[in-house]
């Protein structure tokens, strides 16, 4: 067995292997949020293809928090009900059903990146977001969006909005919630001295900085079984050097908060909060970020690798040299919607021919017309 074809147990929760599909937004809803015949072919597609985990991609708790008019929603009955069947298709295949939950906060209410990536006004059919600090706002597109600062009333119907699309997540057949503080996002935003300059319980120390983000990590809580697992996204670093932002220490420290909370693993990603970021490129570019949190917490909590992880060998090595429990596979994903399968052919442990369907087995082994 290799060891990225090794089951992971999270709290005694079994996961198939260590590759999971990395969420990624694919913008291809109507505007009202609902799952359509593409999420559950491209989902599922990725499931037949050998993932362990399919993650959809970020999934707006409520309706201000998409990023565009065209993402993906859990905030109703409905929304559920058609995300329903790409759960029960993604667990016939083996895999595990995952949802990315989110709120865009501030980088809300813009066009799709293939129509520009700018914010919409309310007036042009977008609507106003919610900002920890207005005035604070980093320049990403030269038009500043319709921004409100978020209360203490909007921060409480945010963690409702997230309880709520949990227990929903769960109607829906969902296995493992993650919930997004990551890539310049409401709750990142939150964490980083960047973007939050408020001088109430939610801004200044690090306790108050994080603290909507353990609000929300405890209202998901009441509602997610304690055998599920739960992750938690974050950006480890916002690579700004020589100012005040959030660092790969701060990542450490909360890593272990989360953890005392329940929280089963640590997904890390890095960057998002400001455009002058000077972030790395190339193979394994976060995966240090990952390395330095397991070394720390990896006692106390699973840690997932992302980024520039594109080739079996590599994904293989990561979990074999212990840098990562799991690894999450973005865009290789998208080129190669069999990437599971292939890196099961060509890192061959025993059982390989029987990670493809049994659709597909003629193809790999047996008679060959
Ligand atoms: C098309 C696209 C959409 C993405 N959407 C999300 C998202 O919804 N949530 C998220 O946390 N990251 C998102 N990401 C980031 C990926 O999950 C991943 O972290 C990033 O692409 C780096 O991994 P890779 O090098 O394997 O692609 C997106 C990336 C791409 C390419």
């Amino acid at each position: 067995m290799t060891d990225l074809f090794s089951s992971l147990s999270l709290n005694g929760y079994q996961l198939p292997n260590r590759i999971a599909v990395s969420p990624m937004c694919q913008y291809s809803c109507e505007p009202d949020g609902q799952a359509t015949e593409w999420h559950r072919v491209h989902l599922g597609s990725r499931a037949v293809g050998g993932a362990g985990i399919v993650m959809t991609e970020a999934t707006a708790v409520e309706p201000r928090g998409r990023i565009t008019p065209h993402d993906l929603g859990i905030w109703s009955d409905e929304h559920a009900d058609a995300l329903a069947p790409t759960t029960e298709f993604i667990r016939e295949q083996g895999a595990i059903p995952a949802i990315q939950l989110a709120h865009a906060g501030h980088k809300a209410s813009k066009s799709r990146p293939w129509e520009g990536n700018r914010p919409i006004r309310p007036e042009d059919g977008g609507w106003e977001v919610l900002s920890p600090s207005p005035d604070a706002y980093p320049d990403f597109s030269g038009e500043l969006p319709a921004m409100r600062k978020a209360d203490s009333r909007a921060l409480e119907e945010v963690t409702e909005a997230y309880r709520e699309a949990a227990a929903r997540s769960l109607e829906a057949g969902f296995e493992i919630a993650e919930i997004h503080a990551a890539h310049g996002y409401l709750l990142h935003e939150f964490l980083s001295p960047v973007t939050n300059r408020r001088d109430d319980e939610y801004g200044g120390s690090f306790e108050n900085r994080t603290r909507l983000l353990r609000e929300v990590v405890r209202a998901v809580d009441t509602v997610w079984p304690d055998e599920k697992p739960l992750f938690v996204r974050i950006s480890g670093t916002d690579w700004l050097e020589g100012r005040p932002s959030w660092e790969l220490e701060d990542s450490v420290r909360l890593a272990g908060d989360l953890a005392a909370l329940g929280v089963d693993l640590i997904d890390v990603s890095s960057g998002g909060i400001h455009p002058a970021q000077e972030a790395p490129a190339g193979p394994n570019f976060q995966v240090p970020l990952a390395e330095r949190i397991r070394s720390e917490q990896g006692e106390e909590v699973a840690v997932g690798a992302v980024g520039g992880i594109t080739e079996p060998e590599q994904a293989d090595a990561l979990v074999r040299n212990g840098r990562a429990d799991l690894v999450l596979v973005g865009r290789e994903f998208l080129r190669d919607p069999y990437f599971g399968v292939h890196a099961a052919t060509e890192l061959g442990p025993e059982d390989a021919d029987s990670k493809w369907p049994v659709q597909y087995r003629r193809a790999v082994s047996g008679p060959t017309e």
